[in-house]
């Protein structure tokens, strides 16, 4: 299925001038990132840490192409030493940064990332423009941002925002032509410019797996959003996007076993349910948990047939909202699956982006294994399950 993905984004891709990237940060397995190297997929990387990640699968260091870019709202930790050593374009998300890539020591390329004052998430919280987003530099100070990359002896060489998927195709699609007008305005500021990245975004419908997005709609506009960048800068300007979960969403399946399956009644607070406990949690999973996203989930044995019941997932973390079955409102939302019982095992499906990435050790549990399945039925584990030792591996008593 991954492959079939890649496949997708490479065809959606195949056009003068246009070039995908993957958003690591949805699943930064190795094994992801090779494919996504073997495949010509360019990676958009967030830490100083996942830009080592993405070079250690194999991605190239460098500018000549810039296979690495690294999208930054805060340079932590490693991240300017890593951006030194390597020659990783620096993707900016606030002025000041270029101050600090200065100080580093920093000279050269740098891409500006871009708040375009509109866009939508697939849910509120995950809104990545407009005047609540924390994302980039403001539209209107773009300007000044240049000329204060050049005052610092920095070409702004990529222009890039990422504007979310919103919750419909059309609406994405009309985003995406706003964008790339918002920036063909603006190549006149950038006389160094040699790319536009438009971000990723590409949906996934989660509840409709068979469901299709119109992918040839959006390479009809990426070539006619690099034609017209072109032609705003007098030369051929490379056009990018960055899709994270379109590639991995639905390559994962998280499975858990149902340990038991107990009741509440109906009282003056509200209505009884049936609550399914089960030993996977939101620290394998935590949209639900997060913004109360919907995940397929299905009987492993029983996908079709037999009585059903309505029932709340729910799993062993010591925090009520550590449930598998929520709704927009972030309430438990009973779901109408095969009457369960102790030992049957789920599938709690497209779990692949934004799901062991951002797995947690809440309640010192430690990580799930990852498990990888070849079309031949091979199965090979990719990373074992996390014990105690590993947990306290980083403990010190260390005086500082
Ligand atoms: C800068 C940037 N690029 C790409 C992505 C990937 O988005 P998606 O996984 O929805 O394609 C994100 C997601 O937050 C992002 O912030």
């Amino acid at each position: 299925m991954l492959r079939e993905r890649i496949g997708e984004i490479r065809e959606l891709t195949d056009l003068p001038g246009v070039q995908a990237r993957f958003a690591m940060k949805a699943c930064p397995a190795t094994k992801v990132l090779r494919e996504m190297a073997g495949a010509g997929i360019w990676i958009d990387a967030v830490s100083g840490n996942e830009v080592l990640r993405a070079l250690h699968a194999g991605h190239a260091a460098g500018m000549e192409p810039p296979v690495i870019c690294f999208t930054a709202d805060v340079f932590r930790d490693n991240a300017l030493e890593v951006v030194l050593e390597y020659g990783v374009l620096p993707n900016i998300g606030s002025p000041g940064m270029i101050d600090e890539l200065a100080r580093a020591g920093y000279r050269g390329k740098v891409s500006l990332r871009i708040n375009p004052g509109f866009g939508h998430g697939h849910v509120n919280s995950c809104d990545t423009g407009g005047p609540s987003s924390k994302h980039g530099i403001w539209h209107a100070d773009a300007g000044e941002a240049a000329e204060r990359a050049a005052a610092a002896g920095m070409t702004v060489v990529m222009l890039h925002a990422h504007i979310g998927s919103g919750p419909q195709f059309e609406e994405l699609l009309e985003n995406l032509g706003r964008l790339a007008e918002l920036f063909a305005g603006m190549v006149p500021l950038f006389p160094g410019l040699e790319a536009v990245s438009l971000g990723g975004g590409i949906p996934h419908n989660y509840r409709d797996a068979g469901a299709k997005v119109p992918l040839g709609r959006l390479k009809e506009l990426f070539g006619k959003a690099q034609a017209r960048l072109s032609e705003a800068a007098g030369r051929a300007v490379r056009v990018e996007i960055e899709p994270g979960r379109y590639y991995v969403a639905p390559t994962c399946t998280l499975v858990t076993r149902v340990t038991d399956v107990k009741r509440t009644q109906t009282n003056e607070k509200g209505a009884g349910a049936v609550f399914a406990m089960v030993d996977a949690g939101f620290v394998d999973l935590v949209r639900p948990a997060m913004y109360g996203s919907w995940h397929g989930i299905s009987v492993v044995g029983r996908e079709s047939g037999g009585e059903t019941e309505a029932v709340v997932v729910a799993g062993p973390l010591c925090e009520s909202g550590d449930v598998f079955t929520r709704d927009d409102a972030e309430l438990i939302q009973p779901r109408e699956l095969p009457k369960l019982a102790a030992g049957d095992l789920l599938a709690i499906r497209d779990a692949g982006a934004y799901g062991y990435a951002m797995s947690s050790n809440y309640n010192s549990i430690g990580k799930a294994p990852q498990l990888w399945l070849e079309p031949d039925g091979s199965v090979t584990q990719i990373s074992r399950r996390e014990t105690l030792e590993d947990i306290l591996k980083a403990e010190t008593e260390e005086r500082v």
